[in-house]
């Protein structure tokens, strides 16, 4: 028997729906598999602002830290968009990915062949996609300082502050290769080193880090042309690797191939050891508390902690598994169903998923 403690962090909006979701599928499997899994809840985002005052508890941060894994649903919504950037729910998802140093953030991208037809894309050009981005996330953009407005010469100006260091580079390169060679062995580092400087240093950096790698294959892509590629070819990649702010663009791109946000799910994973588990769609207050949300993109994240956090591969396939053979069956909650008279509730899809196991 392995006891894993799980912190969960269900946030705002449907959150709260798509993480129990989540936690019934875990129990079962603890149940099926003899394993014994502890949740430990936290508030995080809005609900934890108006709860605690702040977007990231004090509590939150222990019990996530003493955890061997989070477990996330998500976090905003229209009550909290006027208050200021340093209060704001998503700070509170800045603040934990930089407390456990969660540098790699991990989106596989896979169309399920049940879905193939809810594609925007061409059939043809969506079956078979099988890729991961893993985008940096905790430098770039979204930390680099300065970061500010002044006031000069009488005119508002704002700075926004593109940074990296060799080393976080580095890192990301690293987790990239190994990726890759648990699968096809194709690396694409995606920069814009035609014009920014710290995209040639991410270059030069990925061709160094490369040379331990030499098994895996890599190409650069620059930014503008992946996006490109990432409809007309997508079939083409296997590991995208990118800075954070390409990274957060481009897989929200990648998320359509697969015709529905509901069914993404992401891994942040650092040097502590203790990964973040989320779907990557966010709180979609326009159907929150409806029993309407698609569960499956927690559910799978719920998955990917089991087989990137807690080397459980096994039960992760199951769960995939389980997820193949709903969609198969015919099951579609609201985002995905071809006639809204069709759709499953939340808690329809996430019994039909425990069943399935
Ligand atoms: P969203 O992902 O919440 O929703 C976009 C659209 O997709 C909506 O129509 C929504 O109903 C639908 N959708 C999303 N997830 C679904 C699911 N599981 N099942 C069925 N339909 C689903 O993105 P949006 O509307 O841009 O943002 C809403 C709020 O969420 C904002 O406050 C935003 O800041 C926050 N957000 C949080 C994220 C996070 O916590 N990681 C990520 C993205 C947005
Ligand atoms: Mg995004």
């Amino acid at each position: 028997m392995t006891k894993k403690t799980i912190a969960v962090l269900p946030g705002d909006g449907i959150g709260p729906e798509v993480t129990r979701a989540a936690i019934q599928v875990l129990e079962n499997i603890a149940r099926l598999h003899d394993h014994e899994f502890v949740f430990k809840e936290g508030l995080i985002g809005g609900s934890a602002i108006d709860e605690k005052g702040g977007p990231l508890p004090l509590e939150t941060k222990e019990i996530s830290a003493a955890s061997d894994g989070i477990l996330l649903g998500a976090v905003g919504g229209p009550k909290w968009d006027r208050l200021p950037g340093a209060n704001r729910p998503e700070k509170g998802l800045l603040e934990i990915r930089k407390a456990l140093d969660l540098y790699a953030n991990l989106r596989p991208v896979k169309t399920y062949s049940a879905l193939i037809e809810s594609s925007p894309l061409k059939k043809e050009i969506v079956a078979d996609v099988d890729f991961v981005i893993i985008r940096e996330l905790t430098g770039g953009l979204y930390f680099g300082e300065p970061k500010k407005r002044e006031e000069i010469d009488g005119e508002t100006q704002a700075v926004d502050t593109l940074l990296y260091k060799e080393s976080e580079i580095k890192r990301i390169a690293e987790r990239a290769f190994q990726a890759a060679r648990v699968r096809e062995g194709k690396v694409v580092s995606v920069d814009k080193a035609n014009v920014l400087e710290s995209s040639r240093l991410w270059r030069e950096t990925v061709d160094d880090v490369h040379d331990s790698y030499s098994d895996v294959e890599l190409s650069h892509m620059l930014v503008d042309n992946a996006a490109m590629q990432l409809i007309a070819q997508p079939t083409s990649f296997d590991v995208i690797v990118t800075e954070n702010t390409f990274g957060d663009i481009l897989s929200d791109e990648a998320s359509m191939l697969t015709g529905s946000l509901g069914l993404l799910p992401s891994a942040s994973m650092g040097s502590t050891g203790v990964g973040l588990y989320e779907p990557v769609h966010g709180s979609a207050p326009d159907i929150a508390g409806e029993n309407r949300a698609n569960p499956l993109a927690a559910i799978s994240s719920a998955a990917m902690m089991l087989k990137y956090g807690f080397g459980m591969e096994k039960e992760a396939e199951q769960i995939e598994a389980a997820i193949e053979k709903v969609l198969a069956e015919g099951y579609r909650t609201s985002d995905i169903a071809a006639k809204t008279d069709d759709a499953v509730t939340t808690t329809e899809m996430t019994d039909a998923v425990v069943k399935a196991l």
